[in-house]
């Protein structure tokens, strides 16, 4: 059987052929501690699991979700940026519901790139931007982030033909791999870039709600112009320990919502309504816990910072993100590294390689166990032979 071409550009995923490669050696009874799952351990609120279960149990809950008005899930949406992030949306021509902000990151491409069109996505980053761009026949251009520059993009170092030619620019801060957060100024600084080459802006703001010492991220969309440029992706995955849900929201420019829009009437039939229900519960909902578990996973980060530099390695302390970025000790590449303690202390993290080219070199830990868990993890790396 012949199926398309483009298939091709969906390589096998390591990370996958990795998860295989752990069960198989719990079953044979090593004691793995994945520190690669970017899913938080905690559970969702448990008022939340009430509402989805109740509206669950309702017999005319289970029709196609468009039989019922999205108004109020929008209305949620919009009252939550306008809570969190002082940004007024209007919740019929600026929000639309995602399943899952995976949903709009990949259907975007369809909605913004024509065949052969450029687009902007940083080095290391998110691996579905890259395919998302490619299948829909796009060209990436990659952006470097650098541990010199914060791991933000240098907005000046990228060449004017490059920018010219660019439709869109890929931006998620707070950052995966990196932990990174983005600064007000470089939010300024980058509406003015798109301003001059006409490039759209799509903000990835997953991980908004993870974060530590009490500095809140910002959004994209608080700074004056955003609207004009671009869009935001934001999530209930990780900010409510939901990422099974799949719940999530495109929020920004009314053009980019109005095509996406069209393009989802096709694609899916909208959210299962008991969980439209339970997000909008949630958006209204008291955000007191989210302390509470952002001291846990401050907790288990300043567990692992201590640990990794106890055996040498180059850390950056996350600011926000459950994910730490550091680097691998010289003469290994990264692959190498994270393989090699796997197989002497049971302990699994993932290759900076997996992100980028400009990702090699580094290992990322996700602060997704248990600190005991974390704090062993780090007990057990301390043993691993490093040769020099
Ligand atoms: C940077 C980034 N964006 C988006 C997502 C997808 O999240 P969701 O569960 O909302 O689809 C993830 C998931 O890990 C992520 O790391």
């Amino acid at each position: 059987m012949k199926i398309a071409k483009r298939m091709d550009i969906i390589k096998t995923v390591f990370v996958a052929e990795m998860n295989m490669r752990l069960n198989k050696m719990r079953e044979e009874g090593r004691d793995v501690i994945n520190l690669g799952v970017g899913d938080p351990d905690f559970t969702p609120p448990a008022n939340l699991l009430q509402v989805l279960t109740d509206e669950a149990q309702q017999p005319d809950h289970h029709h196609y979700p468009s039989f019922y008005p999205n108004r109020p899930l929008k209305e949620a949406i919009a009252g939550w940026y306008r809570r969190r992030f002082s940004v007024d949306l209007d919740p019929n021509t600026e929000v639309l519901p995602l399943l899952g902000s995976t949903d709009g990151l990949f259907l975007i491409h369809l909605c913004l790139l024509d065949p052969g069109d450029v687009a902007l996505v940083p080095d290391p980053s998110y691996p579905s931007y890259e395919v998302g761009v490619k299948l829909m026949g796009g060209q990436v251009e990659w952006i470097t982030l650098s541990k010199e520059n914060g791991f933000l993009p240098d907005l000046d170092s990228i060449p004017t033909d490059i920018a010219r030619r660019a439709k869109m620019f890929w931006i998620n801060y707070p950052n995966n791999p990196t932990g990174a957060v983005a600064t007000p100024d470089f939010y300024k600084k980058l509406i003015t870039f798109a301003q001059t080459f006409e490039v759209i802006v799509v903000s990835d703001n997953a991980y908004s709600e993870i974060y530590f010492d009490g500095r809140r991220p910002v959004s994209f969309l608080e700074f004056p112009g955003a609207k004009d440029v671009g869009v935001e992706l934001h999530s209930l995955s990780k900010t409510f320990n939901c990422c099974g849900w799949r719940a999530g929201m495109l929020v920004g420019n009314k053009d980019i919502i109005s095509g996406m829009t069209k393009i989802k009437s096709h694609s899916d039939r909208g959210m299962f309504y008991p969980l439209q229900v339970a997000s909008l519960r949630a958006l209204n909902s008291s955000l007191d816990f989210i302390q509470e578990r952002n001291q846990a996973f401050q907790e288990r980060r300043d567990v692992v910072v201590k640990g990794l530099r106890g055996i040498g390695l180059e850390v950056f302390p996350p600011q926000a993100t459950f994910y730490l970025w550091a680097r691998v000790p010289p003469g290994y590449t990264s692959q190498d590294f994270c393989l090699q303690a796997l197989e002497q202390s049971n302990v699994w993290m993932i290759p900076g390689s997996v992100y980028g080219k400009y990702g090699e070199g580094y290992l990322r830990i996700a602060l997704t166990q248990p600190v005991e868990r974390m704090a062993e993890a780090m007990e057990r790396l301390k043993k691993i032979t490093i040769s020099s």
